[in-house]
């Protein structure tokens, strides 16, 4: 793989531990546009290396997480390319080749569970490793519906380290425990290798990046509510795609516009899906102004630019059912509550102990250090919202390694009346690592120690 400064960008943030700080101060105002979002390019890389031929794949993410599935895409035997026009992966036809050392997927659960239903069906074998927070998250989701279709897994109780080793698969038909896009593609990826007809029944919907991906490298699948087929084994041929803008990223740019008073901000190029665009249905109905103006579609998602301005934000009691389609902005979206008038109530967020790290606590925790008051009732946050000018901030928030809380504690401290700083904000790099050059761009007091 050929990986000249993103590689060396990646390294640099590995480890270390770099506080951060935020500071209220003047209005956030410009333009920014949204990075490229981060499960539509794990999806490209993976399909990509899974197909027959060239890809070119525009406006990757190249964050820690995503430049972890680069090189294991690289180590299952595609070749893999960044050059100045951006990537371009050689597929290697459904065939990967058994890696010289175990893949380490780092932080990215995207990765290493997607890249274990690749692996499966083209039935190569493969160890898969990753970071302490990575080693710590549940796989047995992904590992049951694998064995059910026929792959060898050994794991260490369901978690990492595990060794995968793909045989001729057969189709299943799935119905998983939980709302996971993660589980649900890994079987999907798993099916091209198989033979006969597999089905997921979703128990809701989940981001559907991998159906809309998949017909660009000439591949079927059927959806039909919650309901997905495909039949395999199926091969791909090589495309052209461009990755559009990360609507979860983009969320901490636009809560900060709705809560420093006087801002107005527009992000440009994130993706429109009804799966993904929950928090911004959500900060509505709190009444936050936004307005959408409709931009060009790629990788099969349609795309938007936002603007938001501040005003007013009123608590809401928020029904579990949306979850899957905001499951990464909860954090942020607690950050917005501690600034609205009343008590908000987030229903049925269990799924958020199993990220990158416990989630629920961490955001109670990010919200308790800063004078708010929350607590976690069964699996809903609630959080008594202080009003505009009520948040005393002035905490000193643990992260745990997560990029979602880093970014989110410093987004708080725009709006408190004191600084906030964070222990660790190295760990943005996974998923955004322009996140502080971009919040500085539009005029925000923010900077690493
Ligand atoms: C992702 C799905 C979500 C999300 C993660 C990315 C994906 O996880 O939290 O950041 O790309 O499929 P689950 O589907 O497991 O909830």
């Amino acid at each position: 793989m050929q990986l000249a400064t993103p590689e060396a960008a990646f390294v640099s943030h590995q480890g270390s531990e770099k506080s951060a700080i935020s500071r209220s101060g003047k209005a956030l105002c410009g333009r920014l546009r949204a990075p490229g979002d981060k499960s539509v390019s794990h999806r490209a890389l993976i399909l990509a290396a899974l197909a027959q031929g060239e890809s070119r794949i525009r406006g990757l993410l190249e964050s820690g997480d995503v430049l972890a599935t680069a090189r294991a895409t690289a180590a299952l035997g595609a070749g893999v390319h960044r050059d100045a026009e951006g990537w371009r992966i050689v597929g290697t036809g459904g065939r990967f080749t058994r890696p010289g050392a175990p893949l380490d997927l780092g932080n990215s659960g995207t990765g290493v569970r997607l890249l274990m239903g690749a692996v499966a069906g083209t039935g190569a074998t493969a160890d898969f490793v990753g970071d302490s927070s990575l080693s710590s998250r549940p796989m047995a989701r992904v590992l049951d519906p694998l064995a059910a279709m026929g792959a060898e897994c050994t794991s260490t109780g369901g978690r990492l380290p595990v060794r995968l080793t793909g045989a001729p698969l057969k189709a299943i038909d799935w119905t998983p425990q939980m709302a996971s896009a993660q589980v649900k593609s890994a079987i999907l990826l798993a099916a091209l290798g198989a033979q006969g007809e597999t089905i997921v029944r979703e128990p809701a919907p989940t981001r559907d990046h991998t159906e809309r991906m998949l017909p660009l490298f000439g591949g079927r699948v059927e959806t039909d509510g919650l309901t997905v087929r495909l039949k395999g084994p199926q091969s791909l041929t090589g495309t052209e795609l461009t990755v559009p803008g990360d609507p979860s990223s983009a969320a901490f740019a636009v809560i900060a516009a709705l809560i420093v008073p006087g801002s107005r901000v527009t992000v440009t190029g994130l993706i429109d899906n009804p799966a993904r665009s929950g928090l911004y249905k959500v900060l509505e109905r709190m009444g936050a102004k936004l307005t959408r103006s409709q931009g060009e579609t790629h990788s099969g998602e349609n795309t938007i630019d936002l603007t938001a301005e501040t005003g007013p934000l009123d608590a809401i009691d928020l029904e579990a059912e949306i979850a899957p389609s905001m499951i990464d902005e909860y954090p942020v979206l607690a950050v917005a509550a501690a600034f609205a008038r009343g008590e908000t109530r987030l229903r049925g967020l269990a799924e958020l102990r199993a990220k990158e790290s416990d989630r629920l606590a961490g955001t109670a925790a990010l919200l308790t250090a800063n004078g708010i008051n929350a607590r976690i009732e069964g699996d809903d946050l609630i959080v008594t919202g202080c009003g505009p000018d009520g948040v005393r901030g002035g905490g000193h928030v643990r992260t745990h390694g997560d990029h979602r809380l880093a970014m989110s504690g410093l987004v708080l401290g725009l709006a408190a009346r004191q600084p906030v700083s964070i222990d660790d904000a190295g760990m943005i790099a996974t998923s955004y690592p322009g996140f502080i050059r971009d919040m500085q761009s539009l005029g925000a007091d923010m900077e690493t120690a």
